[in-house]
């Protein structure tokens, strides 16, 4: 088979775009003009880190384009909603905003509706909208995100519907203006896609092949974030430890965190997601050897028993996961891991769910992310013929969550007293009187202290903890 190569998208598509988003940034300039404020554009996301992120890239293009950013959809001009497709509840909550939004658009018909992400790279739900959802302006999937300018416009200008479900997947856009939500995190997508066709999944489908970044791309923006004051990234793609095989030039993600931790002055590093069936020793050294990168690792097990694994794809067994944590623990004794798992896979016997449970006793993840299998029009196990009863798989799932709860728990029963040190965030955004930040372990921290510490790491000691966090005090204030 070829080898297939990614390529950036050309500097002359890009210059296109930014031409589109002036002749918007002028339309809008008349209105801010005439109405004595700028348009309002509000940015609504489902979904992952991925989506987040790149809703992020959407608020930057709008910026640039001369509107103001929303915090809701009354009073808006522009409503993009991002979509996530990876379970059923997702797109269903999606319809409802949809279904809710025709008011505010016989209120308002100037106003402009888009839907863009991983749903809208579906064509039965493109279809769905096209016919169904009369008032949306805009369709546009996940391949089609950098060209927003050119979408938008066409359907500003020649005020028509427009759907753009483009396929081409062997490109990455550099340089989309992002307008970011924190001052101390950052995101960083470093490839897109998923070449694993897990057969629970739909994403390989809605995001195409893998794709990397080329590493001098991410070390300058994170040398420009490190510079903007930001103290940690989030390095993001659906399977990360296969970065860099499509490279003209090949590169491991080991040898991408290497470069880095020698090139960049960020203070932490992580990532996510890792598929545990390439998660090499190469890295696992690296992580080690790096102070900057955080001992943390989320590794999505999915289930327990090898049998379910084989059936889902994951190309593991789960005496091969437990190996490849046990090797992790052996050169990190403290790392912090997290996992997601599937209940109620097609087939999943009692056994095999038992399987799932000692797995979890086994590891004890300091958390663990749990879902219910959804069916998903498209992927292999749609099509099993041996789907679970909800109501049994209603009753695992809460047997799952109580133990995992349990775990966690005394985990972090095990940090009362201590002293950690804490990235500050800002202030908590329930309670106005307390800090929020994370460990490196990436447990959140709410705590008191005498003044603002945001974008600092702090000595906080532990009083109390919750199963999803732990309180305390700054000591050296
Ligand atoms: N049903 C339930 N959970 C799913 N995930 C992915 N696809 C499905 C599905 N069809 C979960 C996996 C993955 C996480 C992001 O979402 O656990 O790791
Ligand atoms: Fe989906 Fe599997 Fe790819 Fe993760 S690795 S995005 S679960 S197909």
């Amino acid at each position: 088979m070829k080898k297939r190569t990614t390529t950036q998208v050309s500097r002359e598509e890009m210059e296109k775009q930014a031409y589109f988003s002036r002749c918007i940034a002028e339309k809008n300039a008349t209105f801010a003009a005439g109405k004595g404020r700028k348009p309002v554009a509000f940015v609504r996301t489902f979904g992952c880190q991925m989506n987040e992120h790149d809703s992020e890239k959407i608020a930057g293009m709008l910026e640039m384009m001369g509107f103001e950013t929303g915090t809701g959809f009354e009073g808006a001009d522009l409503i993009v909603i991002n979509t996530c497709c990876v379970r059923e509840n997702a797109e269903e909550k999606v319809f409802g905003h949809l279904g809710a939004l025709k008011g505010l658009k016989r209120e308002n018909p100037d106003l402009i509706i888009a839907v863009c992400g991983c749903m809208t790279e579906q064509p039965h739900i493109v279809e769905e909208i096209r016919k169904t959802y009369r008032h949306v302006d805009l369709v546009f999937g996940t391949h089609s995100l950098h060209v927003m300018p050119e979408l938008l416009w066409r359907v500003i200008d020649g005020k028509t519907r427009v759907f753009e479900i483009s396929k081409t997947d062997t490109e990455v856009a550099e340089n989309v203006p992002v307008k970011r939500n924190g001052s101390v995190h950052a995101w960083v997508t470093i490839m897109y896609g998923c070449d694993n066709f897990c057969t629970y999944c739909i994403v390989p489908y809605v995001r195409g092949r893998e794709r990397s970044r080329q590493p001098a791309a991410i070390v300058e923006e994170i040398k420009g974030l490190a510079e903007a004051g930001y103290k940690e990234v989030t390095l993001l793609g659906q399977n990360v430890n296969s970065y860099g095989k499509d490279l003209p030039e090949p590169v491991t993600f080991a040898e991408l965190l290497d470069t880095i931790c020698e090139n960049t002055v960020i203070e932490r590093i992580r990532f996510m997601t890792s598929h545990p069936k390439d998660i090499s020793d190469e890295l696992i050294d690296v992580m080690a050897a790096r102070p900057a990168v955080c001992r943390q690792l989320h590794l999505p097990v999915q289930s327990g028993s090898t049998n379910l694994l084989r059936r889902m794809n994951r190309h593991y067994t789960r005496e091969q996961y437990l190996e490849r944590v046990r090797k992790v623990r052996e050169k990190m004794p403290d790392v912090a891991l997290t996992t997601d798992i599937i209940v109620g896979f097609p087939g999943e016997t009692e056994e095999n769910f038992e399987d799932t449970l000692s797995l979890v006793e086994e590891v004890r993840f300091d958390q663990a992310y749990t879902f219910i299998y959804s069916r998903r029009v498209g992927t292999p196990a749609a099509a099993y013929p041996d789907q679970v009863p909800d109501d049994v798989v209603k009753d695992r799932f809460e047997r799952l969550l109580a133990l995992q709860n349990r775990i966690s728990r005394e985990i972090n029963d095990g940090f009362l007293g201590a002293t950690v040190d804490v990235l500050c965030d800002g202030l908590s955004k329930t309670n106005s009187e307390r800090y929020t930040g994370r460990t490196e372990g990436n447990k959140i921290v709410n705590f008191t202290a005498s003044k603002d510490h945001t974008g600092e790491t702090v000595k906080v000691k532990i009083d109390s903890v919750q199963t999803w966090s732990l309180e305390g005090a700054a000591v050296e204030d």
